[in-house]
């Protein structure tokens, strides 16, 4: 199995990551793919979307797996209420990793070494990360094979991205020269007022073909379906919100599993 680990970030609050880990996620594993969510958010949204609030197993959650050592990695992982969707929680305590991973050593890449050794279990592994650019985000992104960037249709949508970009050049710099942008979403979008128009069209003149074709609407089911534990998925099957995210998550396999684009200009050998 070749596992794709992909970072869902963007340090601006509130632009839809959680609810795109879990939904995309949980599409996929209806799709008969085999899918670990990874919670890296100490605020632990990923794992109360689930229904998997205040759980974990006997060997604890994501903090223990990234300031413990050694564990076999496979101690943490939940089932969750969909076959193939895996879960390792957060919860509270994470916050504390900020500042306890300062001292361990490999502080930036214990998340890389966690996730390695599950590589081969899963199709797809997402990351959750929270709305900053700390320790916590810095493994998610030495982690990952790609990020994938919510960003919500508004405004200031493109405000603070340089920072993204500059985030991720340094990653690249630094510690996994492989980091690639799988995609961008656009997310909460109003396709009736102007605004949401206009930013649509700033986000792919920006990003271009990073920018998925599938764009998630503003969908109320969205917003309740984490209060009852449930992927959109299973809470509104047919709900708008549910559509765009099975959509999605045929347009992000499609992409994945494509071949890779052909090199601008063609190597001659012999
Ligand atoms: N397309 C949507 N339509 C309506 N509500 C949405 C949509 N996407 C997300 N929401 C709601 O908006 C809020 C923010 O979304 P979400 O938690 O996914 O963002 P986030 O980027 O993970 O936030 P944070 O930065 O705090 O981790 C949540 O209450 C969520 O349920
Ligand atoms: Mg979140």
């Amino acid at each position: 199995m070749i596992t794709r680990i992909l970072s869902v970030a963007n340090q601006k609050g509130g632009v839809g990551k959680t609810t795109t880990a879990i939904n995309l996620a949980a599409s996929l594993a209806l799709a008969d793919q085999k899918v670990l969510l990874v919670d890296m958010d100490p605020q632990g949204n990923l794992t109360s979307g689930v229904g998997l609030k205040g759980q974990a197993t006997a060997a604890g959650t994501i903090y223990e797996g990234l300031t413990g050592d050694g564990e076999d990695p496979s101690a943490f992982v939940l089932p969750t209420q969909i076959a193939g969707l895996f879960l390792i929680p957060a919860d509270r305590n994470l916050t504390g990793a900020e500042i306890d991973l300062v001292t361990l050593p490999n502080r930036e890449s214990r998340l890389r070494t966690l996730l390695g050794a599950l590589r081969d279990q899963f199709d797809y592994i997402f990351i959750d990360t929270p709305p900053s650019l700390g320790l916590l985000t810095l493994n998610s992104l030495v982690a990952a094979d790609a990020v994938l960037i919510p960003l919500n249709c508004e405004y200031f949508a493109l405000e603070g991205l340089a920072d993204l970009v500059a985030t991720l050049r340094r990653v690249r710099a630094a510690f996994n020269p492989g980091l690639d942008i799988a995609g961008v979403l656009m997310t909460m979008h109003d396709e009736r007022t102007n605004l949401g128009q206009q930013v649509a069209r700033d986000i792919r003149a920006f990003f271009t073909d990073r920018v998925y074709t599938t764009v998630i609407p503003r969908n109320v089911r969205l917003g309740e379906a984490p209060s009852h534990g449930l992927p959109v998925v299973l809470y509104d099957a047919k709900s708008r919100g549910a559509e765009a995210y099975v959509t999605l998550a045929r347009e992000f396999l499609a992409r994945e599993t494509a071949p890779p684009a052909a090199p601008a200009t063609e190597q001659h050998h012999g």
